[in-house]
């Protein structure tokens, strides 16, 4: 706001509406799990449950190491896939809570970009 000379609500504004800015740090990996009408009707709530679980975080925070932020969109455009998620620009279709735990222990044993 002291750089570009306006009033601090107004770049409070803008850090809050768009949602490609955020005014806490994200994770490495952002995990979208899609609420859209056909990915609910196929189980993602309970692909949300597991990822909730398997991270011990809830929708809207980070890990406390960083790794994953998690998120909740309303589609992800590959409704014939559902239930989808995405990570980072990946997506990833017809997943099941075991599939999401497969993926994330997987995930586990990468070694996170900032090493
Ligand atoms: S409803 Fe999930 S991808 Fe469209």
């Amino acid at each position: 706001a002291a750089y570009l000379n306006i009033p601090e609500s107004r770049v409070y504004s803008m850090g809050t509406f768009y949602k490609a800015f955020s005014l806490t740090p994200r994770g490495e990996k952002t995990i979208r799990i899609c609420g859209g009408t056909a990915c609910h009707l196929r189980g993602g709530a309970f692909i949300l449950r597991e990822v909730e679980k398997r991270l011990n975080i809830s929708v809207g925070e980070t890990t406390p190491d960083r790794r994953f932020t998690l998120e909740t969109v309303n589609c992800l455009g590959a409704c014939a896939l559902a239930p989808v998620i995405m990570v980072n620009e990946k997506v990833y279709g017809q997943m099941t809570p075991a599939l999401v735990a497969t993926m994330l222990e997987e995930m586990d044993h990468e070694i996170p970009s900032t090493c």
